[in-house]
């Protein structure tokens, strides 16, 4: 994560189904509706931009809530993903989403997407998700990937959604994962058994 203190950049969540995402993320900062949580009808405003080294407390509450923390174990490698730079969505004082990204060229890795639960729904991923494109094509890089696992569809339905395709199948590599780490759950999301990673790539 970046240290230095990142300008704050208004935006307003305001991708609509079938928008085509350009060369900057979308958003002119306005208020969203029902957005983050809020109750039905109240409207509130998110702000993304650059995660900054006081970001890292409430940081990491997102992602242990959210992913289990901050180190994430793909393609049978640990990696800190709060130690690279990123962007966060705020609903006020509250950090409600964030996208990492290993700004590397001409591939980079998408390394960790999360937004709060009761937040999910109302487009904070998919924006966030634009920022790290926008920022890979201004920094050079040809290529995002991410590793998902095979439960996770509602990142498999984004990611797709985003103009990502699968690129490889790494068949049973959480199983094999779990041999080192007994703590994965056997069970994924929807009652799906969480075995396999699967590598996405996107053109930038
Ligand atoms: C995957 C994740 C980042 C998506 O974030 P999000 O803010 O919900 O994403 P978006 O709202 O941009 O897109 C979700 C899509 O599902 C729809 N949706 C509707 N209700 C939803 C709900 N209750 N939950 C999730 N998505 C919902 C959204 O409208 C959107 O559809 P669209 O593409 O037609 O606009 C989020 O679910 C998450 O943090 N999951 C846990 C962490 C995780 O698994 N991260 C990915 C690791 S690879």
């Amino acid at each position: 994560m970046g240290t230095g203190r990142g300008r704050l950049t208004r935006m307003a969540l305001s991708r609509r189904r079938g928008d085509q995402a350009g060369d900057e993320p979308s958003g002119d900062g306005g208020p969203r509706r029902g957005a983050a949580g809020a109750g039905a009808g109240d409207v509130i405003r998110v702000v993304v931009r650059p995660l900054v080294y006081d970001d890292v407390p409430a940081a990491e509450n997102l992602l242990d809530a959210a992913v289990a923390g901050r180190r994430q174990r793909r393609l049978g490698e640990e990696h800190d993903v709060l130690g690279l730079p990123g962007f966060g969505a705020w609903g006020g004082d509250e950090l409600i989403g964030l996208a990492t990204w290993t700004a590397e060229r001409p591939r980079a890795e998408l390394a960790v997407l999360a937004v709060a639960a009761g937040h999910r729904g109302h487009g904070i991923g998919g924006v966030l998700l634009e920022w790290v494109a926008a920022a890979g094509r201004k920094h050079g890089t040809h290529h995002l990937w991410l590793v998902t696992t095979n439960d996770n569809l509602d990142a498999l339905r984004l990611y797709q959604r985003h103009a990502f395709r699968l690129v490889e199948l790494h068949a049973g590599a959480i199983d094999d994962a779990r041999e080192h780490k007994p703590e994965i759950p056997r069970d994924g999301r929807c009652g799906i058994p969480l075995r396999d990673e699967l590598v996405l790539e996107r053109r930038l």
